[in-house]
């Protein structure tokens, strides 16, 4: 169904984001007509531009044809300096003025497409001129991560946005969130019968989650070297992907509902203490290798590292939660640039059969039934299971049961920009994450940021850019391996399943 009609300013318009994900995302919900009938993005950043300085910008990655033309005379530009307050008065003025001649109703969406260092003074620069709030119409504040930098930060960010704004007029994006084979977790679990009486402490032996990119730090050294894996990649987006896996089954398929589900499991992880950390927690920096024949640099190379930097660019934890459901069961989740295939996936791995019967070919003893929930690319399900080799005699293999979206004829994966735009324009925050549960994901990991920066002897491993990260992250799981998706393929970093 169609959102009600509004306008949608973005901030730091000028940036990569707007052109690379939020325009190009905006065109295809046009393009399913999926945009409202009076609606405009207003562009505010610093730069000078005029509308059509910012729609030839914003639209570098549209196609070349008249849906994209007509799309883009709903693009204007103000320009607007964040923490200029004179400017907001420019600001309001243009969105009367476009209220008024493209017959727009006064529903506002501030998108925050820049630093987190302004997003205190925006929000109270927007309160201030009356933007923050209305009672009739519906006034919403999407915002891009970090969500703080460790949990002091964390928590000052919830309080200055929440001075100007209300916790349900927040949308704090987790681009994971967005991904459809994310969501269909939920289906997965909670729209079959077969799987939650199984998806607990009695039948599953452990679980892990995987992130996998093949890509280096690219263009952003810079700030990378700041963050590193465990701010970048786990803290949210593989949190989340635990939140989904291990939650309670929600009352409603609401946002409350499910977020409530998921900050108690955020609070039922065992904490991990500082003096436990080279236990639970391997860190990793790509070092130069060599790949299919050509030089590829180490991460101390990239523009914008620190010659003897420290950060982390590969992290792999094991870790408890601590309830009825999952008690004793290790959770295991690595992330990683410069690995050998960019891949994500959830795999559940079942406990073995009590006693073996049979013996599988190329394996003594028998391998575990997996469940593999591939979140990216070929998005899909995957079921491991045991068969009889045809033939004399109880041979035993095991065989896939696979499912791909890419099969199915005419489906099209939404990118998770539009699902999540569409969602917050729709005023469903389900799939965006709550300021609770961001600081209870950070004071889980903050105690391993702690003993990082002040136990100089915690080792960073060297992996070699193209492999699968430290030897070490291997000795995380006792019996057994992670799954390595295309560990016997060349890299080229196309997804393979084995
Ligand atoms: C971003 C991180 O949030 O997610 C990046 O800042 C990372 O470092 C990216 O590359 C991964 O997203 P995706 O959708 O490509 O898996």
């Amino acid at each position: 169904k169609k959102p009600k009609s509004h306008i949608l300013v973005i901030f730091g318009a000028s940036g990569d984001l707007t052109k690379r994900k939020l325009v190009p995302a905006l065109f295809d919900l046009f393009r399913q007509g999926l945009i409202p009938e009076n609606f405009a993005v207003l562009g505010a950043s610093r730069t000078r531009l005029s509308d059509d300085e910012f729609r030839e910008k914003a639209g570098e990655f549209l196609p070349a044809d008249q849906d994209a033309e007509n799309f883009k005379k709903l693009l204007f530009y103000e320009s607007v300096s964040p923490t200029e307050q004179l400017d907001y008065k420019k600001l309001k003025d243009r969105l009367e003025d476009l209220e008024k001649k493209k017959n727009i109703t006064p529903n506002y969406i501030f998108y925050l497409s820049t630093p987190p260092s302004v997003y205190e003074i925006i929000a109270k620069n927007l309160a201030e001129k009356g933007l923050s709030k209305s009672e009739k119409y519906f006034r919403r504040l999407i915002v891009e991560k970090p969500f703080g930098t460790d949990l002091k930060s964390a928590q000052q960010l919830n309080i200055d946005l929440l001075s100007f704004f209300n916790e349900n007029q927040v949308y704090r994006i987790d681009h994971y969130l967005g991904k459809e084979s994310v969501q269909n977790m939920l289906v997965t679990r909670f729209g079959n019968g077969i799987f939650e009486p199984l998806w607990n402490r009695n039948f599953i032996e452990r679980v892990e989650v995987t992130s996998a990119e093949s890509l280096g730090v690219e263009s952003r050294g810079g700030y990378y070297d700041h963050s590193g894996a465990l701010r970048d990649m786990l803290q949210n987006h593989l949190l989340q992907l635990v939140g989904f896996v291990a939650m309670e089954p929600p009352v409603v398929i609401e946002a409350d509902a499910i977020r409530n589900e998921i900050v108690k499991v955020f609070q039922s992880l065992r904490p991990i203490k500082e003096n436990q950390v080279c236990e639970f927690v391997i860190r990793g920096q790509y070092t130069s290798s060599t790949i299919k024949g050509e030089k590829v640099k180490g991460y101390r190379e990239e523009p914008g590292v620190d010659q003897n930097s420290r950060t982390e660019t590969f992290v792999a934890m094991k870790f408890f939660i601590d309830n009825w459901r999952w008690g004793g069961v290790p959770f295991f989740i690595r992330t990683g640039k410069k690995l050998p295939a960019r891949v994500t996936e959830v795999v559940i791995h079942f406990k073995q059969v009590p006693h073996h019967l049979f013996n599988q070919v190329g394996i003594p003893g028998a391998e575990n039934n997996q469940l593999v929930i591939r979140i990216q690319p070929d998005e899909g399900v995957l079921l491991k299971f045991r068969m009889k080799t045809p033939g004399a005699g109880f041979q035993v293999q095991t065989v896939n049961m696979d499912f791909h979206y890419s099969d199915m004829a005419e489906v099209r994966l939404p990118s998770a920009y539009e699902r999540l735009l569409l969602d917050c324009m729709q005023g469903d925050a389900t799939l965006y994450s709550r300021g609770d549960a961001v600081e209870e994901a950070w004071k889980f990991v903050q105690p391993i940021l702690n003993a990082w920066e002040f136990n100089p002897d915690i080792p960073v491993f060297g992996y070699p850019a193209g492999t699968w990260g430290p030897e070490s992250s291997d000795k995380l799981i006792n019996n057994g391996q992670w799954r390595y998706p295309c560990k016997n393929l060349s890299n080229d970093g196309t997804y393979c399943e084995l």
